[in-house]
């Protein structure tokens, strides 16, 4: 093809064989955060594996929506698609027009107003257990609340208790090992780690305890109006049922790509809003004046400007899906660059939300730059907490109403005080940024 086109630089600090495992392995945030290349491509190498990693929005824009020539693949999903086979989350394009159009429903707005109830008792359940006084583990107590709705939303009867514990545990284990498990060179992922181990059962367990549930839902053959009972119902173009296999793919995916992230999201609006009591104090007054004491519901939360604003604020400061990657499919041109079959790609929510070509004084936590009027000033295709194109989260909203219902139940009763002085960072080298120790001393308001 054309000579004219850029060679793609390589990020600084590339070792023979090693590549960028070193950087990626002991600070990835900072790491990738910290490139800017002028053409908006650099490459990143995992051992020996090169990723051409996206820091232009615009050329992240291309890649998220013609996803015939950018599809899913590379480093991230070929090692997701060893847990959730061949589900919504990694399919190539065929596949998964065929599925997203089957799970779309699910998602639909009236089916997550009737998730409110499952919702609200997930949240009750973790929040009415708190005692004035207490030291709570915010970061703990949202996870729990995403791992109970998950499961109650996704079984409505089955998974309680022991079960219900062991699945978000195993996930949890799940989602620590995975980063770890993309970013080492292949060599080295065999080797028998106590971390590897863990790993390996934690996955045996999961896929166990989906497919005891799978199995008394067939045999039952009742809709229990949850999201199991849709997906067992899927079907194929030609009619025919989505075999044991294909289900079991389809829970898999959603429990994972559904509980920490939102719970994410819950724990670090928690964490900004107890660093700005002001904010906080206004988004409980607003909670009280949207509420009145009332257990929260679907409509009210239309009214909590303020407080949307701050999860807003935490989805950009702290997305917690950072980092996704893809596979080109054909020989393409990508802004200077030229790219061929195979080549991997990556893109980071985390890395364009914090660019200061992108957003003004990016670090700072401002709610007001959701305001209407200061809107126009968000950059077109610059804030992209839950991806873009076909791909775009299909839970986005589900994890958005559960995350201001969580908020509007603690604020209403609670008031936060954080421990420590120290910031709390993102838990190194997780798939997905968790806040690590955020704990606060609860004091109660009514
Ligand atoms: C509120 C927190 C959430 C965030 C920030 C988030 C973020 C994302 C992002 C960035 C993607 C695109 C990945 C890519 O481009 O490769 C994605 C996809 C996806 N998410 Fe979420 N997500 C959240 C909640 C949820 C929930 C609650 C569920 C399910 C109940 C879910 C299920 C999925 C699925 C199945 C996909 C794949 C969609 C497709 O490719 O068609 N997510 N999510």
């Amino acid at each position: 093809m054309s000579t004219a086109f850029a060679s793609i630089p390589v990020a600084p600090g590339r070792l023979p064989l090693l590549g960028h495992a070193f950087q990626l392995f002991f600070q990835p945030l900072p790491f990738l955060a910290g490139l800017r290349p002028p053409g908006g491509l650099v490459r990143v190498d995992i051992g020996r594996l090169p990723m051409y990693l996206l820091t232009d929005p615009g050329l992240t824009h291309q890649v998220l929506h013609d996803s015939r020539t950018f599809d899913k693949g590379g480093a991230l999903f070929d090692k997701v698609r060893e847990l959730t086979g061949n589900s919504l989350l990694t399919s190539a394009y065929d596949d998964h027009r065929l599925q997203r159009r089957q799970m779309q429903p699910a998602f639909a707005r009236r089916r997550i107003a009737g998730y409110v109830d499952v919702m609200n008792d997930a949240i009750e359940g973790v929040v009415d257990t708190w005692s004035d006084g207490q030291t709570v583990d915010i970061g703990a107590a949202c996870y729990d609340i995403t791992a109970r709705t998950a499961s109650r939303t996704m079984f409505a009867t089955e998974v309680a208790g022991r079960d219900a514990i062991s699945l978000s545990d195993d996930l949890s284990i799940y989602l620590r090992g995975l980063f770890v498990r993309m970013m080492m060179p292949t060599g080295l992922r065999w080797i028998p780690t106590p971390d590897r181990l863990r790993f390996d059962r934690a996955v045996g367990r999961l896929h166990q305890a989906i497919d005891r549930v799978i199995a008394s839902y067939r045999e039952a053959g009742v809709d229990r109006g949850d999201l199991l009972s849709m997906i067992v119902k899927g079907r194929h173009e030609d009619g025919s049922a989505w075999s044991a296999k294909e289900v079991h793919d389809q829970v898999i995916t959603l429990l994972l790509a559904g509980i920490e992230t939102t719970g994410g999201v819950m724990s670090w609006t928690l964490y900004l809003l107890s660093r700005h009591p002001a904010i906080a104090q206004a988004a409980a007054r607003e909670v009280d004046a949207v509420f009145a004491g009332r257990q929260p519901d679907f409509e009210g939360l239309a009214g909590l400007h303020l407080l949307r604003r701050a999860m807003m604020e935490a989805l950009r400061l702290y997305p917690p899906g950072w980092i996704f990657t893809r596979v080109v499919t054909r020989r393409t041109a990508l802004g200077p660059h030229e790219l061929l079959p195979g080549d991997g790609l990556a893109y980071s929510p985390y890395i364009h939300h914090r660019n200061p070509g992108l957003f003004d004084d990016p670090m700072r936590f401002d709610p007001d730059r959701w305001l209407p009027e200061h809107r126009h000033e968000i950059p077109e295709n610059g804030f992209i907490p839950f991806g873009g194109g076909v791909h775009q989260c299909i839970g986005d909203q589900f994890g958005m109403t559960e995350v201001l219902l969580a908020l509007s139940a603690i604020l209403m009763r609670w008031r936060l005080h954080a421990i420590e002085a120290r910031p709390v960072m993102p838990v190194p080298r997780r798939a997905t940024l968790t806040p690590s120790r955020f704990k606060v001393k609860v004091a109660r308001r009514r």
